[in-house]
């Protein structure tokens, strides 16, 4: 295989070093690109542009693989647990006993933020959506953890690391809270990670919170498989934001914004918000399917395409049999889940979905599980970012370990030319 690749213009050859990923990926490296010719490339969305070299997470969008440090989200998905998946996406390993130990007990040294984040909280709404809640608290905890990351120094990264995975959950929790006029809970250090947010989320004042095993079961699978996901909208949001030198909190607040919109974390919410349309529509799914391949019409099958799968999401697929698994274990008929797998039987068979390789991802199963979980359909991206914390924090990391330059972009500049300016009484 070669090591270069010419681009050749305007009479002109310029020379650009090939690179091989440890998968075989192969990237032209255009660093110096536009020292030498003065040419920039454009490429909206970054579609055929990679940011960075990541260690992380690697994913094959024509395969359906997806692997966390070299471990099938599969395997990860059956056999490990959410805090132990997110020591192996920050440090790199999976952690022996001593060291998981160590970490969860040094996580739930962080387990309580400062009274007078409630302050901050009571000024929002009941009306506010807890996407834009858990953003705001997200940038607050700066102001509570004022000192920068030292990120030359492994243990301030590891202080970092346990600080940002103790508050989140709490924080994602009394956004929750807030929203349902509930008294806010704290956390309960004799559980662990998963079945402490539950509770954290559910535990009311007058009667005992009881755990329920399969329901931690399922959210730690659920959060298990949102944990990283390379280099999505909302990860790249938080390298980008964090090439300022910006702070941790600083830059994970960017990211739960970005995953906020519909087209990207939003869309759990959306997915369950259109199959109830349709299911009060009767259930016409044949209508909606109709409506998604309508150019004219904004309307698109939420839940379903994806930059990158261009077959299965592996994740949809494990968690559409966990949907399957956690209804029957709670004993829950849901009518929106009959809809949702005649929706996808139908989309797999027609032309349109078939042709541009559009599947269900992980967004399109995954509501039905937290709406039998009892989570509202607003916290649903709440859920997701959650899950996606260790992966923004571990990518963060990499980032500014690798000492990566401020991300600034160029541009193709398609505007008016230089022109004088005319006074307002000659216009
Ligand atoms: C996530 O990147 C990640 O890794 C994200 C994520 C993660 O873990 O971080 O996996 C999580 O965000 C999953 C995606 C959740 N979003 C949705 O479910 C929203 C619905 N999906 C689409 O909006 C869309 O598929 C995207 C945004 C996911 C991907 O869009 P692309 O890659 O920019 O593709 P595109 O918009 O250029 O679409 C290509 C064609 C177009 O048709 P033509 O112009 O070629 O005729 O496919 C069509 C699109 O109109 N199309 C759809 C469609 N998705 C794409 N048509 C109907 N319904 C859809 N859902």
């Amino acid at each position: 295989m070669s090591n270069k690749a010419i681009l050749e213009y305007d009479g002109k050859k310029y020379e650009l070093p090939v690179l091989v990923g440890t998968e075989d990926e192969v990237a032209i490296d255009i660093e110096k690109l536009r020292g030498q010719s003065g040419i920039i490339t454009l490429d909206p969305g970054f579609k055929n542009t990679g940011s960075c070299k990541s260690a992380i997470t690697f994913l094959d969008g024509e395969k359906g693989i997806l692997q966390y440090r070299g471990y099938t989200i599969e395997e990860l998905s059956e056999k490990s647990s959410f805090i132990e998946v997110a020591f192996l996406l920050i440090f790199g390993e999976l952690p022996t006993k001593a060291e998981l130990e160590k970490f969860k007990a040094d996580i739930k040294k962080e387990s309580m933020i400062s009274e007078e984040m409630k302050n901050i909280l009571d000024g929002f709404p009941r009306s506010a959506h807890p996407m834009g809640v858990l953003s705001a608290l997200t940038s607050a905890l700066t102001a509570f953890n004022p000192i920068p990351v030292n990120v030359n120094s492994k243990e301030a990264i590891y202080n970092a690391v346990c600080k940002t995975l103790g508050k989140f959950p709490i924080i994602s929790a009394w956004a929750y809270r807030n929203s349902q006029g509930l008294p806010l809970n704290y956390s309960d250090n004799s559980l662990d990670y998963t079945a402490n947010f539950m509770r954290l989320m559910f535990k009311i004042p007058t009667e005992k919170y009881v755990v329920n095993p399969a329901v931690v079961k399922a959210m730690d699978q659920l959060l298990i498989l949102h944990e990283d996901h390379e280099q999505n909208c909302s990860t790249a949001t938080v390298r980008v934001v964090g090439s300022s030198h910006a702070g941790l909190f600083a830059s994970i607040s960017a990211g739960v914004s970005a995953l906020w919109g519909p087209l990207h974390g939003g869309a759990n919410q959306a997915v369950i918000e259109m199959l109830e349309a349709i299911q009060k529509d009767g259930g016409d799914v044949e209508k909606y399917i109709l409506k998604a391949k309508d150019p004219d019409d904004p309307f698109r099958l939420m839940g379903f395409g994806h930059r990158v799968y261009k077959n299965f999401d592996p994740r949809a697929k494990i968690i559409k049999k966990a949907a399957d698994d956690v209804l029957e274990s709670l004993g829950i008929e849901d009518p929106i889940l009959k809809i949702a797998k005649h929706l996808e039987d139908v989309a797999l068979k027609d032309e349109y979905f078939v042709q541009r390789k559009l599947y269900p991802n992980v967004d399109f199963y995954s509501g039905i599980i937290y709406r039998a979980l009892g989570i509202p359909t607003e916290m649903f991206t709440v859920m997701f970012a959650v899950g996606r914390l260790p992966g923004w924090i571990a990518q963060w990391i990499e980032m500014r370990e690798n000492k990566e330059p401020i991300g600034r972009p160029r541009q193709l500049y398609v505007g008016a030319t230089k022109r004088p300016f005319v006074e307002v009484d000659k216009r």
